[in-house]
């Protein structure tokens, strides 16, 4: 990689920061799937986990790096603290990428060292680059992270850079960790440090940030005016507290304004060429995907990706609208791959038709899921006259969906109304295949169905988010369920869609229980084996 690219490479932290926020653990399989979608994304590195952190997280960075660390593909990168355990770990897990990444980190900040780390800036310093040197005896690509980088003294953190970048590290990425800076301030950053670290042509400028003050892609662009050339971003923006800073918004801003941009990377005002490798195409698939995984819902009025995004209430804007797009939409819906909402599809439509709108849609997907998806679009198209692009993607993001097939859903009957006690019947069939029901009475039909499904099956846990979306219009739309639920300090997501939102709900409850389940039994076989 070049230390001065021309145009701005993207490194995305979805798995890594993006996982770390509340609620958002995935598993093995949904990590991977998110890995593949982010490579036909087009990102440039993907930061796929903490290797050292846990077997798991060893397993996914390991597996990522088989799979989609390819010849043509991103790098991939591991996340390690500045100890040697550590760095080993992540060299270890990135072993199988055809290219791979280490990615190294160590607090810089007064405050940082005085109270966490409890070292000397000259201790800092010497392990700082001691580090650097043990990870670059595994592999040339190494990166530097000096934590908190956006309260560290200046002076100090030019210093820790020079002797990282004369270590080895071929990046050095500037941390806003706690979200605090202004745009003019970060980019006065990274302007002192390109001015101040004598060997600063031999690294790439990153930069890293949290959206405490909701200020990260406004700080992250600004360093780009003075010569940030790699951003550290999420889809959806999601990540530790407040979030990351949000890759489609990056992307978006850098593409809709690349004349304003172009100077800064030394092109003309009017060059057409693209500022990041990502294929904009692919955005609103990226971050629906993520989102149904990790059960963090996208506000509709979010840049980019909301559901609101593209569309014009207030009379007078549909009206300019209508005479002219350019009065009121700077982008078009089609540059992030949002497709006309077409009716594609119907109860007559066979298997080939289906599959081939699926590709038309950019699914590819085994032929058992293929399969599944196939008996759940008819079951819908019975119910449902006309299936759009939006319908196929909510069932199909259901067969997607990686949870442990433990407890299967076998039915669901409610009886509720004015005047009654909402009763809900369940019958699931457990892990050894034996069918058991059971009835509850509740608050209302949902919280019944939930009652009578704990009831089964019996594994205490806290509801702690719930919610309904409609796919589309109409009174027979398809409800998308999303909810959450919390078990000791860990959280599990589920979601479902069905044109019966009762049942929508029992699903994605039994998904979010299954994964919930599956943890529990890995742990007992963890204690087991140790
Ligand atoms: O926010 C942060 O400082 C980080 C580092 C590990 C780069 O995530
Ligand atoms: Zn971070």
């Amino acid at each position: 990689m070049k230390t001065n690219p021309e145009r701005i490479i993207i490194f995305d932290t979805t798995l890594r920061d993006g996982e770390q926020c509340p609620g958002a653990t995935l598993n093995i399989e949904e990590k991977l799937t998110i890995a593949k979608q982010l490579a036909r994304l087009g990102v440039d590195i993907i930061e796929a986990g903490f290797a050292f952190a846990s077997a798991g997280d060893f397993e996914a960075v390991s597996k990522i790096a088989q799979t989609v660390g390819t010849e043509n593909g991103p790098v991939i990168c591991s996340l390690a603290r500045a100890k040697q355990d550590d760095i080993k770990a992540a060299a270890e897990a990135i072993k199988p990428a055809v290219k791979g990444r280490i990615h190294t980190f160590l607090a810089t900040s007064d405050i940082h060292l005085k109270y966490k780390l409890r070292k000397t800036r000259e201790e800092v310093l010497s392990i700082a680059e001691e580090m650097v040197a043990y990870a670059k005896s595994f592999t040339h690509d190494i990166e530097f992270s000096p934590e908190d980088a956006g309260r560290s003294d200046p002076e100090f953190l030019y210093q820790v850079l020079e002797r990282v970048i004369a270590a080895g590290a071929t990046t050095v990425n500037i941390p806003d960790t706690v979200g605090y800076t202004t745009p003019s301030e970060f980019g006065g950053l990274i302007k002192g440090i390109k001015a101040n670290v004598p060997n600063i042509d031999q690294a790439i400028i990153s930069v890293h940030g949290h959206n405490d003050l909701g200020l990260a892609v406004a700080n992250f662009l600004e360093a780009v005016k003075n010569g940030a050339r790699q951003l550290e971003c999420t889809i959806n923006g999601i990540g530790e507290r407040a979030g990351n800073a949000a890759l489609e918004e990056l992307v978006m801003a850098l593409h809709v304004r690349r004349q304003y941009f172009n100077p800064f990377l030394g092109r003309d005002v009017d060059s057409e060429a693209a500022l990041t490798n990502i294929d904009t195409k692919q955005i609103y698939k990226t971050s629906r995907l993520v989102s149904n995984l990790t059960g963090m819902l996208v506000q509709p009025n979010k840049a980019i990706v909301g559901t609101n995004a593209f569309a014009h209430e207030s009379g007078i804007h549909q009206d300019g609208v209508l005479k002219n797009k350019l009065t009121y939409e700077i982008m078009d819906a089609q540059s992030i791959g949002l497709t006309e909402n077409q009716i594609v599809l119907g109860k007559h439509s066979g298997r080939n038709a289906f599959r081939t709108r699926l590709k038309e849609l950019g699914f590819e997907m085994s032929d058992n899921d293929l399969n599944k998806a196939f008996v759940r679009f008819k079951e819908v198209a019975d119910k449902k006259k006309e299936i759009t692009d939006w319908d196929l993607e909510a069932l199909v993001n259901d067969e997607i969906q990686q949870t442990p097939d433990l407890f299967k859903l076998e039915l669901v009957q409610v009886s509720c109304g004015s005047n009654s006690s909402p009763t809900a019947t369940v019958t699931l069939r457990n892990p050894q295949g034996e069918e058991l029901t059971d009835a509850a009475i509740g608050t209302g039909p949902v919280d019944a169905v939930y009652k009578a499904i704990n009831r089964v099956v019996n594994v205490p846990n806290n509801l702690i988010e719930f919610s309904v979306q409609s796919v589309t219009a109409g009174i027979d739309a398809i409800g998308e369920v999303t909810i959450r639920l919390k078990y000791e300090d860990k959280i599990y997501s589920g979601r479902s869609a069905n044109t019966d939102i009762i049942v929508a709900s029992a699903q994605a409850y039994v998904n979010a229980l299954n994964k919930l389940y599956g943890a529990l039994l890995n742990k007992q076989k963890q204690q087991v084996t140790a």
